[in-house]
Parts: structure tokens; C-alpha cells; sequence
């Protein structure tokens, strides 16, 4: 099973335990937050619980949120993935990164990463994603990586936008100039 994503800015990784201060960075941010239904987390302590419940997910799916690094500098910047939402009975795709890592592209080169392990290596037959009708960024981003939106709906408590993208389109998208981003192997783009 897939371990490692990496494209051309970015190394894409399982948590472990050892990630719990560099990722509290984010974690504890209520501006990277805002959007998020747990709201910030308020102490190291709960960024351990959260990190645990990531790698429980992992050892039990083979995938979950992954701690986002960049090549260059080994920096820890941010967290991407997917969690099997058993509510729901959806698959989420999610994308978090530090503040002073936003607007340069990384997310969508996280997320078009995870689109394409998805499919092609989890052999997913469909990911959903949610945003909050205000989260104008992550609106974007999943615009850009062609997910069909669903309408509003609650999701764990926050009045969300719902998206989705099945295997299938994504397959057609193959041969559409427009859907370089997801299928360009995560590979950022300099403009
Ligand atoms: C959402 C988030 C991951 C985006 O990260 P990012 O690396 O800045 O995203 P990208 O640079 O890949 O793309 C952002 C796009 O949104 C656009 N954008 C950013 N702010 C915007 C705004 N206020 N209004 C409209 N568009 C906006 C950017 O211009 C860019 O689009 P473009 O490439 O067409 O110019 C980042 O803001 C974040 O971590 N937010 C907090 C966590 C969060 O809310 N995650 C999503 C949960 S659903």
C-alpha cells in the first residue's frame, strides 16, 4: 500500500507521534481553524489525541490525513487527506496548511496529489469534499480540481457546501486540457 506522495514541492507522509509539536502550529490557529468543525485545538494534548486518531485511521484504512512537508527545507507546513467520514458513509478529501504557507499553490498541489492516490492507488469509487459556504479558498481549490458541487448540507455541525468527484469523471477529465491540475500528478506549475 501507497506510503508516500511526493510532487514536485512537497513530500506527503503518514503522521506519527512525533509530528505532535510541529503540527500544533496549525492545529492551534484559529484562523487555519475557522473553517474546521473541531474548531482549534486548545493545548498540545489534543493535537496528540488528534494525531492518534489519524494513525488509527491509517492502520485501519491505509490511508488518512498525512503531515505535508516541502522538499526543499523538510518544513512541516501543512496536513492533507483522507478520512472514511462512517457517518456519512462518504470519503473525505481535506487540505490544512500553516498561514505563512497559503496563496502559493499548495494546496492544490496536495489535494491534486491525493485526487489522483485516490483513484489510481486506493482505487476509490468516489471522494467527497466540504467547505464552509465562507471559505472562499477552499471553494476554489476544489473548483480547481473539477469537484461537481452537491448543495448545502450539515456536515458534523457546520453548515457546509458539499462536493464531490467519482472515479469515473475523473477517468473523462483524462482527456481534458482543463483538467491539468488533477491529473498533472500533483505537480505545481510555476505562473
Ligand atoms: C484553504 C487553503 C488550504 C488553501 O491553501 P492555498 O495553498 O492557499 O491554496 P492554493 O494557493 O492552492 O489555491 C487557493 C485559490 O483560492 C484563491 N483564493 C484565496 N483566497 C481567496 C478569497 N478570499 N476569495 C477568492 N479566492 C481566493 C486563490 O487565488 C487560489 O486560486 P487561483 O489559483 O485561481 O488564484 C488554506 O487557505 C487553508 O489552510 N485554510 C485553512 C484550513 C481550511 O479551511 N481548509 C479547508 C477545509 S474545507
Amino acid at each position: 500500500m501507497r506510503d508516500q506522495i511526493e510532487t514536485l514541492r512537497l513530500c506527503i507522509e503518514p503522521f506519527s507521534c512525533d509530528d505532535v509539536a510541529a503540527s500544533f502550529a496549525w492545529f492551534s490557529d484559529p484562523e487555519v481553524m475557522r473553517f474546521i468543525p473541531t474548531g482549534p485545538d486548545q493545548s498540545m494534548g489534543e493535537s496528540k489525541q488528534r494525531l492518534a486518531r489519524y494513525i488509527e485511521h491509517q492502520a485501519r484504512h491505509g490511508f488518512s490525513k498525512w503531515i505535508i512537508r516541502e522538499r526543499l527545507s523538510g518544513q512541516a507546513i501543512g496536513d492533507s487527506g483522507l478520512l472514511v467520514l462512517e457517518d456519512l458513509g462518504k470519503i473525505d478529501l481535506g487540505f490544512r496548511f500553516a498561514r505563512s504557507h497559503w496563496g502559493r499553490g499548495f494546496a492544490t498541489e496536495a489535494a491534486s496529489a491525493w485526487v489522483r492516490a485516490a483513484f489510481v492507488d486506493f482505487d476509490l469509487d468516489r471522494l467527497t469534499a466540504f467547505a464552509h459556504p465562507e471559505n472562499l479558498a477552499s471553494l476554489r481549490v476544489l473548483q480547481k480540481l473539477h469537484f461537481r458541487s452537491m448543495g448545502h448540507d450539515r456536515v458534523m455541525g457546520m453548515d457546509s457546501l458539499v462536493f464531490s468527484l467519482s472515479a469515473m469523471e475523473f477517468q473523462l477529465l483524462a482527456g481534458s486540457p482543463a483538467a491539468e491540475a488533477v491529473h498533472s500528478r500533483g505537480l505545481h506549475k510555476p505562473r
